[in-house]
């Protein structure tokens, strides 16, 4: 036990001693930082929504036009979720971290917005917002984005009218398997993940492209990768440092650690 904190504790100051060298820095993050907040993950064996729901009838183009409603209840039954919960340590450190460097993008791969709650002021979505509705046909060209709070629906009726076109299209504003991430926020997370000096990568299994081939960038221009997670992932492999533990845990030390 003693030597395991002897080494996290090395890591810590390790992953430290990288960020005070480093003229820039990003973070790329994943579900796992919203875990502490009570936000279930994808891939967790036990509770991942992978776990439980097939992604095949929730998740895709063709779940929504084989089965509308379904897919409209799994994601308001999901935004439902999110909608009261709040940032956690491991948010609020990042969010800390600012002070260090400017800007410090945050690319993160989560529908929540946990980390602007925290306070950070440079975060991409690339998997979209969950608070958000889109038309599926985008009638009114690439996103069709509608808020839906100055409509007037019965929400147990499947998915509301699309004001624009009138058929009953809307859905949350995420990227589904198949669909093309945002180009131009694909296209800016390329570029930070190549300038930085280092990124953060955490809560993330690493198995989801394009977002999990972001840290191999920074590597291929130079820079160090370090990761926060409790488990293996497809990024410990590239990490120059690993903080093994919950990020609620590990980034608050390693704010501490800065200075
Ligand atoms: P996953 O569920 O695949 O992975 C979550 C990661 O978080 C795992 O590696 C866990 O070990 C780690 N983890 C668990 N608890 C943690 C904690 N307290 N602190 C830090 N890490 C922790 O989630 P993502 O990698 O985000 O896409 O999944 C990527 C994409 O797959 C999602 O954006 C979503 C999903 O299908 C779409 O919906 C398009």
């Amino acid at each position: 036990m003693q030597g395991k904190i002897d080494m996290t504790q090395a890591a810590i100051q390790q992953a430290a001693a990288i960020l005070k060298a480093a003229d820039s820095a990003c973070v790329l993050s994943g579900a796992g930082v919203s875990k502490e907040s009570g936000v279930p993950t994808f891939r967790d064996a036990q509770e991942g929504l992978w776990a439980k729901y097939d992604p095949t009838e929730l998740a895709t183009p063709n779940a929504y036009r084989k089965n509308p409603k379904l897919v409209w209840d799994w994601y308001e039954f999901r935004r439902g979720m999110v909608a009261d919960v709040k940032p956690n340590p491991g948010h609020i450190a990042l969010a800390a971290l600012e002070k260090h460097f400017s800007p410090f993008p945050i690319i993160t791969q989560n529908v929540d917005d946990l980390h602007e709650q925290a306070g950070s002021t440079s975060v991409t979505h690339l998997h979209g917002n969950i608070a958000g509705h889109k038309c599926f046909h985008d009638c009114h060209g690439k996103p069709t984005r509608v808020d839906i709070r100055t409509l007037e629906f019965d929400p147990d009726d499947g998915p509301p009218e699309c004001p624009h076109c009138g058929r009953k299209s809307l859905r949350a504003d995420v990227v589904w398997f198949g669909e093309m991430l945002p180009e131009d926020d694909l296209a800016y997370a390329m570029h930070v993940c190549a300038e930085s000096d280092v990124i953060i990568v955490v809560g993330t299994s690493g198995l989801v492209t394009p977002a999990a081939s972001l840290p191999r960038l920074t590597k291929e221009g130079g820079g160090k990768v370090i990761e926060v997670n409790p488990d293996y992932s497809m990024i410990t492999r590239i990490a120059d440092v690993k903080l093994e533990g919950p990020s609620g845990d590990m980034l608050p030390k390693l704010v501490a650690a800065m200075g």
